[in-house]
């Protein structure tokens, strides 16, 4: 795992959308695995400042909430409209349907889908307090693929930042698996803020175990850890 550390969430920021865009200068037409919460924000405007043109991109996020409408204000589709995808060129844009009658058939439609586009060459994560990637809680299996998980309760509690109250936040959600992700051909882990640093640090300690699903990232081959704002072991 390669790790770049900054200090300034500007920094963290800037050299997340660089990496981004060399992937999208490299190969325009890439398949970009995105993802949400507040660490990426600050990338999604660099590259809108930049003015980066994702039109021959496809994106797949890595997950949805289950039980809102796609056009909830907390839902992952607005959030990606809102600060992105609105704002630059970008060709299709897939989000997994939180809707869907069938969620099982849903996750294997997604599955499909990034199998017709050739699987993902650039998957950005972000790192949950427990180390959970998407919504892959402690516990997943490592071999799981696009699946419905029930959010554990401190996810929830983290997440209800975002709602008018805990009761709001959906209690499921679809996300990309562990094995999906780890078949990015590069990924890049974004940390930021002194709230991660437990988080961080167990990652970097190196010991691969579901209980800490983060941990299999030293398993793949091509992985970037960006850091910020957090005291690191090494
Ligand atoms: C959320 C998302 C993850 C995200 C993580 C960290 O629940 N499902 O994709 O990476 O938790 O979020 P944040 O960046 O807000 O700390």
């Amino acid at each position: 795992m390669r790790h770049i550390k900054v200090n300034r969430y500007e920094n963290f920021s800037q050299t997340a959308a660089e990496l981004m865009m060399n992937q999208v200068e490299k190969k325009p037409n890439s398949t970009l695995g995105l993802a949400t919460g507040s660490t990426p924000k600050g990338m999604y405007q660099e590259l809108v400042k930049r003015s980066a043109d994702l039109s021959q991109a496809v994106t797949f996020n890595l997950d949805e909430y289950v039980g809102i409408s796609s056009d909830h204000p907390q839902s992952y589709r607005s959030f990606m409209e809102e600060n992105l995808f609105q704002h630059i060129r970008v060709g299709e844009t897939l989000i997994p349907d939180g809707e869907a009658a069938d969620l099982a058939a849903e996750c294997e439609r997604y599955e499909q889908l990034i199998n017709q586009h050739g699987g993902i060459d650039l998957q950005v994560l972000g790192l949950g307090h427990n180390g959970h990637i998407g919504f892959n809680e402690p516990g997943t299996p490592f071999s799981s693929r696009t699946h419905v998980v029930d959010l554990a309760e401190t996810t929830r509690k983290a997440n209800a930042r975002f709602f008018n109250s805990l009761n709001e936040v959906p209690k499921k959600a679809i996300t990309m698996g562990i094995e999906t992700i780890m078949e990015a051909d590069q990924i890049i882990l974004l940390v930021y803020g002194e709230d991660k640093q437990q988080a961080v640090n167990r990652l970097l300690q190196g010991d691969v175990n579901e209980q800490f699903p983060a941990s299999i990232l030293h398993e793949h081959p091509n992985v970037t850890l960006v850091s910020g704002g957090v005291k690191v072991l090494n």
